[in-house]
């Protein structure tokens, strides 16, 4: 083990893995197993797991940025996926791109199913089922923002007001309904995590807001110890779908709403630009 705590900040990390990285380098290495060497090394060094966004690529960065392209790119078809309709709804969405992720699908199925057993309002229950929608085809940073921007135009104000906090919420217990910190935050953020002031301030914010239990019903029906083998089918939920998602007739994506754009890149996820 390297010496932790020498290591100020995530730039220092960076720039200490980079060298210790790049001193294990070997000829004929692809760009993509430096990187998993660069991550690696500061796993080690750090003890944790440090993602890479595709920006602080610091190798290739360092060096000027990616090599100018040699060859065309792949420009809107993408055969890697199943193809999407012309005129895509939430569902398609949902089984072509949400729901490849299977484990991830079935954290929002089996958090909805309970939402539905538990007898949450259907506005819920559909919060319920999208609320880590970003997790899983955009990005995972601030997504409970991410998540209620992309459905805004579509559902009603208070479903999307309960996803975007439900990502505050959930660093913070509320024992009056029985919600406990997390054990997986424990485990992955590390013991002395403590959530950063914009975080903190959502919640207060959202703590005296009159939507509060809205936002704290999805933290509480977000299933962490879900069964990975449990099977619970997406058609479940059409109907509250039909009811509480106003589709566009255009096809989400392609409706001018400024969510649309966010749609667009989950059917074409490798655009270029
Ligand atoms: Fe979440
Ligand atoms: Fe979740």
């Amino acid at each position: 083990m390297h010496e932790a705590t020498q290591l100020k900040s995530q730039d220092d990390l960076a720039i200490a893995a980079g060298k210790v990285a790049a001193g294990k380098v070997t000829a004929g290495m692809t760009s993509d197993e430096k990187d998993e060497l660069l991550e690696t090394t500061m796993m080690s060094m750090l003890d944790r797991k440090a993602q890479t966004p595709w920006f602080a690529d610091i190798e290739t960065f360092a060096k000027g940025g990616p090599p100018p392209a040699q060859s065309k790119f792949l420009m809107h078809y993408e055969p890697r996926l199943p193809q999407m309709p012309a005129k895509p709804t939430l569902m398609d969405y949902l089984k072509r791109r949400v729901l490849l992720n299977k484990r991830g699908g079935s954290h929002l199925l089996q958090s909805a199913k309970l939402a539905m057993k538990n007898g949450l309002p259907e506005k819920l229950v559909l919060a319920c089922l999208l609320h880590d929608l970003a997790v899983l085809c955009h990005v995972r940073t601030d997504h409970g923002y991410y998540a209620a921007q992309m459905l805004e135009p579509y559902v009603d104000e208070e479903t999307a007001w309960a996803i975007r906090y439900h990502q505050a919420l959930r660093f913070f217990p509320d024992p009056s309904v029985g919600y406990e910190y997390p054990e997986l935050y424990t485990r992955v953020f590390g013991e002395e995590y403590q959530p950063p002031a914009y975080v903190r301030q959502a919640y207060e914010y959202a703590r005296n807001h009159k939507w509060y239990m809205s936002a704290r019903l999805v933290t509480l029906n977000d299933l962490y110890s879900f069964d990975p083998n449990a099977v619970v089918d997406v058609d479940d939920f059409a109907d509250i779908m039909g009811r509480h998602f106003r589709q566009p007739e255009e096809g989400l994506g392609f409706d001018n709403s400024p969510a649309s754009h966010m749609w667009r890149s989950l059917i074409w996820p490798n655009n270029f630009l």
